[in-house]
């Protein structure tokens, strides 16, 4: 069997599916010059995630937003565009055929290629709320105060201090988001899981538990606890493979 039969099997599953959705992780923003956290260079080489976690932020806030600052100018370009994987998900959407991303990541760019129904599991880098009051500022003015702030930036409500909407290490996650992800989860008959190493829980258990019922299809450039229970692995960078695939979806719908 060549590879585009696998291309097509896939597509085939994605196309018969009543229920069909993806996870994502870090790796399907790669393309985009985003660094993922665990490959080499990644986030992780360069920074310590003990830095990152609710507890330090709860301790030293000030501390947590000058890394936190340094963390994201350093990394994170300015003008980050989706890619084709990004745009091929949207467009699997648009069509029909997928009903779901659920994403570990917070770059918003599912959201910017147009896919509609995207469940951020690890909250989302564009707001910061207040952890007294509630009120939610976009995350480019928080960081532009704690820069002027020379630390944590305040709440002009009511003075306490803003946090990332990120999902921090040790920090429970949202639960609705959570909730709708194991729903997918368990009533996808095609469950897609691209670019993630799948070292974080509750992520990491999304494709076992999606497994039972689903046929599973990974796209990643290295082997996952994904890929043993993967029906087609695609060891591929997600910007070639998912446009692939969608298009041979696409093509067997039509
Ligand atoms: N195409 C396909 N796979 C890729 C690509 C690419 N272009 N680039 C990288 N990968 C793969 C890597 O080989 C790796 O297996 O994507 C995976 C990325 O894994 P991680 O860096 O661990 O990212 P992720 O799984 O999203 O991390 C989960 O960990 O630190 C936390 O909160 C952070 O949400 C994040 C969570």
């Amino acid at each position: 069997m060549d590879e585009g039969d696998d291309y097509r099997a896939a597509a085939r599953a994605l196309a018969d599916a009543d229920v069909a959705a993806a996870l994502t992780g870090a790796g399907v923003s790669t393309e985009s010059g985003v660094p993922d956290f665990r490959s080499e260079g990644g986030v992780w080489d360069e920074y310590d995630e003990r830095d990152f976690t609710i507890a330090r932020f709860q301790r030293d806030p000030d501390a947590f937003w000058t890394d936190w600052l340094d963390l994201q100018e350093g990394l994170i370009p300015d003008d980050v565009e989706p890619n084709p994987a990004h745009e091929s998900l949207a467009a699997l959407e648009e069509a029909g055929l997928l009903d779901a991303v659920i994403t570990q990541n917070v770059d918003g760019l599912h959201q910017d290629a147009g896919s509609r129904t995207v469940v951020e599991i690890h909250g989302s880098g564009a707001r910061a709320s207040c952890r007294g009051c509630g009120a939610s500022f976009d995350a480019a003015v928080a960081r532009e105060r704690a820069r002027e702030a020379g630390g944590a930036p305040a709440c002009e409500n009511c003075g306490d201090v803003l946090k990332p909407d990120a999902v921090l290490f040790g920090e429970r996650l949202p639960d609705a988001p959570l909730r709708g992800a194991r729903r997918w989860a368990d009533e996808s008959e095609a469950f897609l899981v691209v670019g993630s190493s799948l070292t974080v829980e509750p992520a990491a258990s999304l494709p076992r538990r999606a497994a039972d019922g689903a046929t599973l299809v990974e796209v990643n450039t290295e082997s996952t606890t994904a890929s043993s229970l993967a029906a087609y692995t695609f060891r591929e960078k997600a910007g070639e493979a998912i446009p692939e695939l969608a298009s041979a979806a696409v093509e067997l719908q039509g």
